[in-house]
């Protein structure tokens, strides 16, 4: 076969092995094939010596056809892919501005919070306001304060967590911080806070979180929520204390809700109540939910103890006032059912957007 003859193969194959290139790196590659040093037109060129002379210019003039043509090619293939690539990326991708968004979600209150927010609009129409304290408290507005001294037995009341004194914990050697702080266990020291803060006549109420060193189960956390509340005035009695959540129980649980009160006991009231209203869920023959009692336990109160009275700086036969601590978490799950505290805390969207409906 003569040099020429080769060189019309060359020609056709080039063109036929670059149509079958389907991406760049293969056009790249038989770029190398065909032109390279070692390429496959090099190797005819490089047998153009032995070629009859007369024949040679005209040889090289094709050689040189054949390599522009190629190379030609090889660009045309690189254009020709990479617009194929584009077209592809942007049908992957297609924009269509007719096409609705795709939704955002939008958060909302936890089921607690939303109890919460309830409970304060309610206690603002009886005139209350919001007064905060910290949830890390000292042993004294605590305990102390609140007529429990060191050592009470009462303190059993409150499984507390202590913070320890710096460095104790590094050293093995955990011990209660010396200063007494604390988490407090309940919010009824923002009873003696706001006593020292305001004046007469105090009426205000607490909402936040408090802590216990609880053995974690399906109606105990560690954290929770209190709303304490506080009335302090000239002549405050227990009937108002009574009238006042009879009110309350109303709206949250209906315009004919039973309810009661039941002597109870906490060092910092005297006399100290339960007030219970009749089972949310059986109405009052007495079911599982509430130990076949027919009741629920919704808050303690009762009449600030005249030594609290004095821890807050005001003079007991002067003035007295009532407090009450309610727990929006047993309230919030016998709103809606809920079997289990923990999940307020697990914050597990699939729980939470079950109740959407505090914004
Ligand atoms: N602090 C009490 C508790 O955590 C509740 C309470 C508050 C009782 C106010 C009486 C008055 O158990």
């Amino acid at each position: 076969m003569s040099l020429a003859d080769d060189l019309a193969t060359l020609r056709a194959s080039a063109r036929d092995r670059l149509s079958a290139a389907t991406s760049a790196d293969a056009v790249e590659a038989l770029r190398h094939e065909l032109l390279g040093r070692s390429g496959e037109l090099t190797m005819l060129l490089r047998s153009l010596g032995t070629a009859p002379e007369g024949e040679r210019p005209a040889l090289g003039r094709v050689a040189n056809e054949v390599r522009g043509e190629i190379e030609a090619a090889i660009n045309g293939r690189l254009e020709t892919l990479r617009g194929e690539d584009l077209e592809r990326r942007l049908s992957d991708e297609a924009l269509d501005m007719s096409a609705p968004g795709s939704p955002v979600r939008v958060g909302h209150l936890h089921p607690v919070m939303t109890l919460m927010r309830d409970l304060r609009e309610i206690f603002h129409a009886f005139g209350f306001e919001v007064y905060e304290g910290p949830e890390i408290e000292t042993d004294e507005y605590n305990f102390e304060l609140l007529n429990i001294p060191p050592d009470h037995p009462a303190r059993d009341l409150w499984d507390t967590l202590y913070v320890a004194e710096p460095g104790s914990v590094e050293a093995g050697d955990p011990r209660p911080a010396v200063d007494g702080t604390i988490l407090r266990t309940h919010t009824s020291p923002v009873q003696v806070r706001a006593m020292r803060a305001l004046d007469l006549p105090i009426r205000v109420i607490t909402p936040g979180r408090c802590f216990r060193y609880e053995a974690v189960d399906a109606s105990h956390g560690f954290e929770f929520h209190q709303i304490e509340g506080l009335v302090i005035d000239r002549d405050t009695s227990l009937a108002d204390l009574k009238g006042m959540l009879e009110e309350i129980a109303r709206p949250l649980y209906g315009r004919d809700t039973r309810t009661r009160f039941r002597p109870g006991y906490y060092p910092f009231t005297e006399p100290s109540v339960a007030f219970d209203v009749a089972c949310l869920v059986c109405g009052g023959p007495g079911c599982a939910a509430c130990g076949r009692t027919g009741w629920m336990t919704i808050l303690g109160a009762g009449m600030v103890h005249p030594e609290v009275i004095r821890s807050g700086g005001f003079d007991p036969d002067e003035v007295q006032g009532y407090a009450f601590g309610l727990g929006p978490d047993r309230m919030t799950m016998l709103r809606h059912g809920i079997g289990d505290i923990r999940l307020f805390f697990s914050a597990d969207l699939r729980f939470v957007t079950q109740f959407p409906e505090g914004r």
